[in-house]
């Protein structure tokens, strides 16, 4: 009988004890801590250095360098040379699959704006002051592919590179392809 009261209590004091560890007292400090796991961790400030490597912790890059295996885009801010000397891949819709994929990637990244008719009249045209244009127009009409290949990847004006999210080249001429699927399925609208 004794026993029997002795060890709820105790359990109950521990219990008590382990609740004034973990709650700290409500003090803003750092809690006692009993069970590490990953509390403490190897973190450096950016550009501090870095002891155990013995170099700096993030490295700029050395000028005029760049990462093994990326190829930097020859004609940025040059839209005529790009139209002039890039040559489409895929041109004239020869495979469905590259059309499909193009359409993918349009209603994903140029929708918004551009609209799913990439007529300029997407989701977010309503809250631009400046209008994304139409892509159906004639001047895109009479764009050479290579020009809306670079249009995607170096912006133009307003309109951001994209690049970075289209990183595969055959991922960008497949929304050409796709641009120009648009524009033979709609009518001509003289603007
Ligand atoms: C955030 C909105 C936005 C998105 C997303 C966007 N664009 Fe644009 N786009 C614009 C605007 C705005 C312009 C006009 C830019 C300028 O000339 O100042 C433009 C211009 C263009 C032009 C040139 C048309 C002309 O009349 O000069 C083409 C072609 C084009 N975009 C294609 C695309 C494609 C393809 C995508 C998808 C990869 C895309 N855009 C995504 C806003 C957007």
């Amino acid at each position: 009988m004794k026993i029997n009261l002795k060890i709820p209590s105790l359990c109950l004091l521990l219990l008590a004890a382990f609740a004034m560890l973990g709650c700290n007292g409500g003090k803003n400090q750092p809690n006692i801590e009993l069970i590490q796991d990953m509390m403490d961790q190897r973190a450096l400030k950016s550009q501090k250095w870095d002891s155990l490597r013995n170099k700096p912790e993030e490295m700029v890059p050395p000028a005029h360098t760049v990462p093994r295996g990326f190829t930097p885009y020859p004609y940025h801010n040059q839209p005529l040379v790009a139209e002039a000397k890039l040559v489409n891949p895929y041109a004239g819709d020869k495979f469905q699959s590259t059309l499909k994929r193009g359409k993918d990637r349009f209603d994903i990244y140029c929708a918004p704006c551009h609209g799913f008719d990439g007529k300029g009249d997407g989701t977010v045209a309503q809250y631009m002051p400046l209008k994304p244009p139409n892509l159906m127009q004639d001047m895109v009409r009479k764009f050479k592919d290579g020009r809306i290949y670079h249009i995607i990847t170096d912006g133009q004006g307003l309109m951001q590179p994209y690049d970075t999210q289209i990183y595969k080249a055959s991922d960008r001429w497949a929304i050409v392809n796709y641009v120009r699927y648009l524009q033979k399925r709609t009518p001509d609208d003289g603007k």
